[in-house]
């Protein structure tokens, strides 16, 4: 048994207009009518009780967690942090809130914008991790596909049986580092963790310092104090105490409409399709829309519309929709 901390205070940009700051990608139903945040919560329910899971969000998004939990009918903590400062202090926050004084549990951290498939090599992975989680900060290690540069890469080290000792942590390395890193046969971090508590509190002490003072004062005050700092840097770069189990479950961050596209349904003519499509001559599309949408001639694009807005891009750009916030702020 575990405790499992879900953290679901990001903000996501490049999903834009289905994401915003108000309302991350966490939160939106994108593959089916459940959100990813519920779906991480149902998956955590696979070795946690709802009373030993808490949900770790900021003051913007707690009555959204909450409607959420309802919905699913899970009755589970819910921590708010007063501002975000990444995912270091939210999990130190949350291990010190949901483990015992003497730090003997262990815990499972699980991001909630991620789609996986909650299927044996999933749970097995656990299993692997919760053997290994005494000794060792354990990630899960993805098989990559591509020099992606927003992941942490891992170089695994000699064999400890369930898993690899890590030999090397690198968060989110240039292009060609990251290409040089796949030929090498690094991992991708999968975003997850398990651990035993105190041996995370100890190595907070002994990698982020700053971040354990802070956390020594009230929590308004602490959240003032701590530098922002997510858990890969601070903690995951620095340690010498971490192993990786592989994790052969089907893994995928939607980190833009190209990934959404690549695990939704598709039609005949390879058109993925949430709503109702009419397409003459159009193929592999990608149209989120709660109106009909009729295309004539129109390839790899995708179209996306909300209450207030549309997305019109072309599926091999998709990673560009970020910018558009940017823009958007900058328009005022
Ligand atoms: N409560 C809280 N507070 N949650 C946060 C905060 C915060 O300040 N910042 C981020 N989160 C949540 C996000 O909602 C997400 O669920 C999770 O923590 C991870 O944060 P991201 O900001 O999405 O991290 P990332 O995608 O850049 O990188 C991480 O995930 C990659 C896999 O997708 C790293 O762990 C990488 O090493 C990893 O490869
Ligand atoms: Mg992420």
């Amino acid at each position: 048994l575990m405790k499992t901390l879900i953290l679901a205070g990001g903000s996501g940009t490049r999903l834009f207009p289905l994401s915003r700051e108000h309302y991350p990608k966490q939160f939106i139903p994108l593959v089916d009518d459940e959100s990813l945040f519920q779906k991480t919560v149902k998956r955590s329910l696979l070795f946690s009780s709802p009373q030993e899971i808490a949900i770790v969000t900021n003051t913007d998004h707690r009555f959204l967690v909450r409607d959420q939990l309802a919905t699913i009918g899970c009755d589970c903590r819910v921590l708010v942090e007063p501002v975000g400062r990444n995912t270091l202090p939210a999990i130190y926050y949350g291990v010190r809130e949901v483990t015992r004084e003497d730090g003997s549990d262990t815990v499972a951290v699980l991001p909630s914008d991620h789609l996986i498939s909650a299927n044996g090599p999933f749970q097995e992975a656990f299993l692997r991790a919760e053997r290994l989680a005494k000794d060792y900060l354990v990630v899960f290690g993805v098989r990559p596909t591509s020099p992606h540069t927003g992941y942490g890469y891992i170089r695994p080290g000699k064999s400890l049986g369930e898993g690899s000792l890590v030999d090397a942590f690198v968060e989110k390395p240039d292009p060609e580092t990251a290409g040089r890193y796949i030929t090498d046969g690094y991992l991708w971090n999968s975003g997850m963790f398990c651990f035993d508590a105190d041996l995370f509190l100890a190595e907070c002490e002994t990698c982020a310092p700053e971040v354990v003072r802070a956390f020594e004062r009230p929590v308004e005050e602490a959240y003032d104090a701590t530098p922002a700092l997510s858990i890969d840097y601070g903690i995951m770069e620095k340690t010498r105490r971490a192993a990786v189990v592989p994790l052969d479950a089907d893994w995928n961050d939607l980190g833009n409409f190209d990934a959404l596209y690549a695990v939704l349904p598709k039609s005949g003519d390879a058109n993925a399709v949430r709503g109702e499509h009419i397409g003459i001559d159009s193929s592999r599309n990608l149209i989120v829309a709660d109106r009909l949408v009729a295309t004539v001639g129109i390839h790899d694009l995708a179209i996306v519309e909300t209450k207030d807005a549309i997305l019109v891009a072309t599926r091999d750009e998709a990673q560009r929709v970020g910018e558009i916030a940017k823009a958007l702020r900058e328009k005022g």
